[in-house]
């Protein structure tokens, strides 16, 4: 990666400045995406964004790291390249590609949306965003991320690590593990995002949060395309923000409230 640009701001940059989080989320949209242009992983189903083949990347990214779903990635598309050979497949077979992902109720309800699609759909993911959420394992992540990502549609796709990002880009105190976090930040987005190239910019967001703005240990402030906009680089809160609450069994935590 190259951090030369971002380590000479470090050193040029001004306070951050006041603003609101749509002003601050709205001066973030060309930073990012040129950043994403620049910077993103080159992964299989970016390359070729077809629906069928970004709804079952989503699918098997929702609880498992992009280098572990490479290759299961691959195998499956070669196995079930399409809708038709996906609700055709035996549970056994299903069952063995997914092999070694977990969490089999993926697999499952994958095999019951293609059956929906072969017989509501002619074997064709819908482009609606609405639609798509109405198909079995498909939230409101998987169908904002297909939609915009394989259609077009300017949806937000909000998951972990882009309730993280926007969380320390704006300061934000709130816990991110209540749902209403998460649809007054899908709100926020969806004002904001730019109407052209959508399925970039929530990719962009969400490779920040994969490899400059990670889950764990400190953030790479020094790479990040934000790092002039970001209000818990600049109030020293990265440790704290995001904010989650506690597990129930972690709840006599003496850091109850931090990270
Ligand atoms: N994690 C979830 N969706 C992803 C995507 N489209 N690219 C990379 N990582 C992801």
């Amino acid at each position: 990666m190259n951090h030369s640009l971002y380590d000479k701001l470090q050193v040029l940059e001004p306070a951050v400045k006041a603003m609101d989080r749509e002003e601050r989320l709205s001066a973030a949209g060309r930073p990012l995406l040129s950043w994403y242009h620049e910077h993103r992983r080159i992964l299989p189903w970016r390359e070729n964004p077809e629906p069928y083949r970004v709804w079952i990347s989503e699918i098997m990214l929702q609880q498992t790291r992009v280098e572990a779903v490479k290759p299961y990635f691959d195998r499956f598309m070669e196995a079930l390249p399409g809708v038709k050979a996906l609700g055709e497949v035996s549970e056994d077979r299903l069952l063995k590609l997914w092999e070694g992902l977990g969490y089999y109720s993926r697999a499952r309800n994958l095999k019951k949306a293609a059956e929906l699609l072969v017989e509501k759909y002619g074997g064709k993911l819908p482009s609606s965003y609405e639609e798509l959420k109405a198909l079995p394992g498909i939230g409101s992540y998987t169908a904002g991320a297909i939609a915009s990502i394989a259609f077009e549609i300017p949806v937000p796709a909000v998951d972990g690590n882009v309730l993280r990002v926007i969380s320390r880009l704006t300061g934000s105190m709130e816990d991110i593990t209540k749902q209403s976090v998460k649809k007054d930040m899908e709100e926020l987005i969806k004002g904001v995002m730019p109407r052209e190239d959508p399925g970039s910019y929530n990719q962009a967001l969400i490779e920040v949060g994969a490899i400059v703005c990670v889950p764990n240990g400190a953030p790479l402030c020094g790479s990040c395309p934000l790092f002039s906009l970001c209000v818990a680089r600049q109030k020293d809160l990265t440790g704290v923000i995001p904010v989650k609450a506690p597990k129930r069994n972690e709840e006599k935590s003496i850091e109850p409230f931090l990270f």
